[in-house]
């Protein structure tokens, strides 16, 4: 344990990796305590039928989409010889470079993003460290935030991993087209060593520039999406550069994929989730909020709502899921929560165990009137801030799911991906839609390719009939 005082303020830091050491009983827990009055024993009893059949459609692979089924194993089946090699070359990159760029979308970034910020901490690249800042392009077509990056980069040694499973998604092939010019013209000839591709083993305009210029590539498996990617090479290699340890990240989802193989409710929480979100919203409960009180865990919200989003919104069908960060929410959304349309539900992370600790100060003159929780530390007030906004939301009409994972580290982000990405798949196949494919982002890259005047007969085709609605 390490204390020090800054500003006057008590701070005791726990070594994160000191701590690291955990018990093999330790998974997440499904807390059903804020639903009591929202779902019964009885219409969870109705609702295992549909669980038992989504089970046997997804885990049988007789379901639409079942052709991207490969995370479900994935954490046991996994290309051993490419996960050293991504482990080297994360040793490489931090060898090599002051910055990593990770250039990617949807997919193909929210995960690593996610998993960085959630292991690490939302600041990253500011805090005391001995791995290189990432920073993520490729996510917008902001000439604002290319800039600022550019800019960002001057002076510093930069290497890039540049990720799309298609190989030909518009808003990385800029970002990829403009780093790689930058590195070429610094680099010359060596710029071919810090520019690292992840895409199709064999197909896409990606792996044929990455063949002619020789940059060393990782593969999208064939059967697994973007969405469910984190656990392959498109999370796996920025993830390793942060220092993490990415072999703890696929213990935590081997052990979840083997914790929720039972079809019974009552003995898998994962199964439950699906079955419980479905519940509420055949009760008019469109809004799934995903709470969290950590800041470090706004991209697992991100990732969280392109996995539910993109995997149920279809077919006219699909809770809407949003996310908040409370306490900060708290003074904003938090009002529509607790007294808006009664058309929302909440998915609460609860994390039992911060990675730090601050100790409220004493002010033995009480000037502020604060002194009540004088000596108690601040997760203790977070903590309470969670109940109290449970109890109130629950007062309100807006029940909580609420799912409690140990702390934030490898294992336990390994463990909840595969515990979300598999109710996902049970969620859509009780919904009924096809969870693994996504038509309407598909809608909008190709409208993209034939507004921007992309060459091809579909392109030129799809441009007549949107020049009709335009004009
Ligand atoms: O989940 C998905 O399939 C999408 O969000 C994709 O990841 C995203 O569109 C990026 O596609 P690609 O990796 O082909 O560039």
């Amino acid at each position: 344990m390490l204390e020090n005082r800054v500003n006057g303020m008590y701070y005791i830091y726990y070594n994160a990796m000191m701590r690291y050491s955990r018990k093999d009983n330790q998974m997440l827990k499904l807390n059903e305590k804020y639903l009591r009055g929202f779902v019964t024993k009885e219409e969870l009893d109705e609702m295992q039928v549909e669980v038992a059949k989504a089970d046997d459609i997804l885990m049988n692979k007789k379901g639409a989409g079942s052709d991207f089924l490969g995370w479900i194993d994935l954490p046991v089946n996994y290309d051993k010889e490419e996960f050293d090699r991504i482990v080297e070359t994360a040793e490489k990159i931090k060898r090599m470079c002051d910055i990593l760029v990770v250039i990617g979308i949807g997919g193909s970034y929210l995960g690593a993003r996610a998993a960085i910020e959630f292991v690490k901490s939302q600041r990253y690249n500011f805090l005391p460290k001995d791995t290189p800042d990432i920073y993520f392009a490729g996510n917008s077509i902001s000439s604002s935030d290319m800039a600022e990056l550019l800019q960002i980069c001057e002076g510093k040694n930069i290497c890039i991993n540049v990720i799309s499973k298609s190989g030909k998604t518009t808003e990385p092939a800029i970002a990829f087209r403009i780093f790689r010019k930058l590195l070429e013209d610094k680099y010359g000839e060596n710029a071919k060593d810090r520019i690292f591709v992840t895409t199709d083993k064999c197909k896409g305009k990606l792996k044929e520039l990455s063949d002619q210029n020789g940059y060393e590539t990782f593969v999208v498996p064939d059967d697994i999406g973007g969405r469910y990617s984190v656990l392959t090479a498109v999370g796996l290699l920025p993830i390793a550069v942060a220092g993490a340890d990415i072999k703890a990240m696929m213990q935590g989802a081997a052990d979840a994929r083997k914790a929720y193989l039972d079809a019974d409710i009552n003995k898998n929480d994962c199964y439950k989730y699906a079955a419980i979100r479905n519940i509420l919203y055949r009760k008019g409960k469109k809004i799934e909020v995903f709470e969290t009180y950590e800041s470090a865990l706004q991209m697992t919200s991100e990732w969280w709502k392109q996995l539910y989003g993109e995997s149920e919104g279809k077919d006219n069908k699909g809770i809407f899921p949003t996310s908040v960060t409370f306490s900060t929410d708290l003074h904003s959304l938090g009002q529509i929560i607790q007294d808006g349309e009664r058309t929302i539900f909440g998915t609460i992370i609860d994390v039992k165990e911060s990675n730090h600790t601050i100790i409220i100060p004493d002010d033995p003159k009480n000037a502020d009137e604060l002194n009540f929780i004088s000596n108690k530390t601040m997760d203790y007030v977070n903590h309470t801030a969670f109940i109290a906004t449970a109890l109130a939301h629950c007062d309100g009409g807006v029940p909580n799911i609420v799912i409690e994972v140990d702390k934030r580290d490898e294992y336990n982000f390994g463990y909840l991906v595969y515990f979300f990405e598999k109710a996902c798949g049970i969620s859509g196949y009780i919904l009924g839609v096809n969870p693994f494919d996504q038509p309407g982002v598909e809608g909008y890259k190709n409208n993209m390719y034939a507004l921007l005047g992309k060459p091809g007969k579909e392109h030129d085709k799809r441009r007549e009939e949107l020049k009709l609605k335009i004009n």
